[in-house]
């Protein structure tokens, strides 16, 4: 038995968790955990919620609260979607915790006392605005090694080039969208270049030769290129204050407390043990495995940075592996929380209550492993239909009606399972879902199990017992028993392989046989993995439902609810001048039938009143005259036209849109624009004065 640690990236407690965040890291962690567990690993499985960061000083100054109340608000709702989910942490912490301050503290205050960082003042870059130094990722411009436009201060997630603020060309303050001025600051350096060149790092990366090769490349371009020192403090209110004297308004940078987090969440959960999982042990053969699951926007910090820290203070273990996941797409866009292009997962929660494994499945089935993958509504659906109900749920179903028609459900009987003819096709899926787990491929995995499913239909269709069953004949009355009973066992194998993908809809199949806990594991003899001696007792099949529905089908119409929600969502951002999501509804419009277009009420209005919407600097709340009504419309137009100047101004608007909340205001339509590609907006007016308020748009 080994131990492991395994860990998910602790996400930002600035927002609720959404099907990226689960495709991309929670699920592919969750996973391996509960397939380590199944081969009776030791297993650790830690996370919590990241509580600091400028993110979430942002949000709380949007919001007119404080941080600590913006991360304990979604520390809770985050947490309670990943158990909902199945999420099987053995604890999930949050750095706002004070036993979290107290470790990050003295982590920074060992490696100052070993004299580790280079003290320096450097010049930052400081908004003057805002009257804030900006953190890295505050500021955005134009990549100087690719020339992508939106690169961050840290990072440039087009060419994956790690980068300083100062490096970027045109840097704007994402605070006040001004350029910011260079202002002098004290800061502490983790010094990355010479570290890169010591011999426990160089010898550290040699593991990642066994690694994916997504994080192989980019810690390639990294290190090819040359680490620079980076400041490990920040000034900033919000954090883990710096441990020293002088240090008055800093505190630790995010990134180097948030995977110190990891550690803090293993201390308040084994206060006494959990050095055993982090630690280097007498006998190196006894060093626990450490293991981060992440997004790809993550992979420096774990891969790089967090072993420098980790090998500078001395007596941990380094990273053993960094599965870093691609990005998930949906419905051809990239999501994005703040143009709420998401698919969240407690509205899912509301809108599929109890099916928590369907997302779990079809999130794994197209899980960005090697590249970046989609997500679409239509896709889901198939999946669920096609996969989960027709193979898996369908197979189960049958089996369990037919035995209670011939047998009451009582199977007992003493039979060789090991010895059915598909037995040799299943035990070899078993050794591609091992390799495949190892190598951290859960899709293939994941259809190892459905595979298994595909041969027990295939199975019972070929020996078609409602054909051959006759009670006055005992040779076909037990030929359907031992069939049955095959397919039982058929099925406890798929419930085991599924464990860790589907682990209510295992637990279920579990159920239904009787198979207890301690039986639930996945051993390895002769050189090959395989279920526990008598896994199923062909002794004690009893079967106590009339039916089993693993999977309900999943009809047309909430999808189309779906899909609707998340374009109607769209057509508010458009409104609120987002020119990317703009480009978007361009395409879907191009689509558009005549059927569609006809349920658009299109009509001239008159703009009565015009105003700005407070504490917006995009937004106008109008009175339009409708020729129908007289309504109020709020409009994403503010930065191209002044309010007392549009007063009398012909519009075109949408008028059967429904009503939206802007900003407390109920909007009822909206305004359609014309747009260039520099996301400039002009109204569309009629030319001739017969066309009054009223009039339609065909
Ligand atoms: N909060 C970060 C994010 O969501 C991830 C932090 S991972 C940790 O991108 F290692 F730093 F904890
Ligand atoms: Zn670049």
């Amino acid at each position: 038995m080994s131990r492991y640690l395994i860990t998910a990236a602790l996400p930002y407690a600035n927002g609720p968790v959404h099907i990226g965040h689960l495709a991309g890291c929670y699920i592919p962690a969750d996973i391996y955990a509960r397939y380590l567990r199944l081969k009776g690993e030791d297993v650790k499985f830690i996370c919590g919620s990241d509580e600091h960061g400028v993110p979430i000083t942002i949000k709380a100054r949007q919001l007119g609260v404080s941080p600590q109340d913006v991360v304990d608000k979604y520390h809770t709702i985050m947490r309670d979607a990943f158990f909902q989910f199945g999420i099987s942490f053995d604890h999930y912490s949050r750095t706002s915790a004070p036993i979290h301050h107290r470790t990050a503290s003295e982590f920074f205050k060992t490696l100052y006392d070993k004299g580790v960082f280079i003290e320096e003042t450097t010049q930052q870059f400081y908004d003057e605005e805002a009257k804030q130094f900006l953190a890295d990722r505050y500021i955005t411009g134009t990549c100087p090694r690719c020339g992508y436009e939106n690169a961050y201060g840290d990072q440039c997630e087009n060419c994956g080039s790690s980068l300083n603020p100062t490096d970027l060309i045109n840097p704007k303050s994402k605070l006040s969208g001004k350029t910011p001025v260079l202002k002098p600051t004290k800061n502490w350096f983790l010094p990355m270049d010479k570290i890169q060149q010591s011999e426990e790092f160089q010898e550290y990366i040699k593991r990642f030769d066994n690694w994916k090769p997504n994080i192989k490349g980019q810690c390639a371009s990294w290190l090819n290129e040359g680490l620079q020192p980076r400041a490990m403090t920040r000034d900033l209110d919000w954090g883990v204050k710096v441990p020293l004297p002088d240090a008055e308004g800093k505190v630790l940078y995010v990134w180097f407390d948030a995977p110190i987090g990891y550690i803090s969440a293993s201390k308040e959960y084994m206060p006494n043990d959990w050095e055993k999982y982090w630690k280097q042990q007498p006998d190196e053969k006894d060093n626990p495995t450490l293991i981060h699951f992440i997004g790809k926007d993550n992979i420096v910090f774990h891969a790089i940075i967090f072993p420098m820290m980790l090998m500078t203070h001395g007596g941990y273990v380094l990273p053993g592996n960094v599965p870093a996941n691609e990005f998930l797409n949906l419905e051809g866009d990239k999501i994005s929380t703040s143009r709420n292009w998401a698919v969240w997962l407690h509205e899912y929660l509301q809108d599929f209550p109890g099916r928590e494994d369907e997302l779990r499945y079809v999130l794994t089935s197209i899980a960005p492993e090697t590249k970046d993958s989609e997500f679409t509504w239509k896709d889901f659906q198939a999946r669920v239909n096609n996969e989960l109900c027709a193979i898996v749920g369908n197979f189960v179903n049958r089996v369990v009606v037919l035995s209670n028609k011939y047998f009451e459900g009582n199977l007992s009987t003493d039979i060789n399972i090991e010895s059915h003819p598909y037995h040799a096709a299943i035990a070899e899926l078993y050794q591609r879902y091992d390799e495949a787990m190892n190598n951290y491929q859960f899709r293939e995995a994941q259809s190892c199990a459905v595979e298994v499913a595909r041969i027990g239909n295939k199975y019972l269709t070929e020996k078609e017992p409602w054909k051959k069953y006759n009670a006055a004949d005992a040779g076909s009355v037990n030929e359907t028993r031992d069939v049955l009973i095959n397919c039982f066992s058929i099925i406890a194998k798929m419930g085991l392989l599924f464990k860790p993908f589907i682990p209510r809809t295992a637990d279920k199949i579990f159920n239904l046989l009787n198979i207890s806990a301690e039986k639930q594991k996945l051993v390895k003899k002769d050189n090959m993995v395989r279920e526990e001696d008598n896994f199923l007792d062909s002794h004690k099949i009893k079967i106590h439902t009339s039916s089993v529905i693993l999977f309900q089908k999943i009809e047309d119409e909430p999808i189309e609810k779906q899909i609707q929600k998340l374009h109607d969502k769209k057509v508010m951002n458009n409104q609120q001048t987002s020119a990317a999501a703009n480009e978007t509804l361009k395409e879907q419009l191009a689509e558009t039938t005549f059927d569609d277009f006809s349920k658009m009420d299109i009509r001239v209005a008159t703009i009565l009143e015009a105003e700005r919407v407070p504490k917006t600097d995009k937004l106008l709340k109008l009175l339009l005259d409708t020729g129908i009504d007289k309504r109020t419309v709020v409009s994403g137009i503010a930065a191209f036209y002044d309010p007392e100047k549009i007063i009398g101004q012909k519009v075109v608007m949408l008028a059967n849109l429904a009503p939206r909340k802007i900003k407390g205001i109920e909007s009822k339509g909206m305004i359609l624009m014309a747009e260039n590609e520099k996301g400039e907006l002009s109204f569309i007016s009629p030319q001739k004065d017969v066309i009054t308020n009223g009039s339609t748009v065909k």
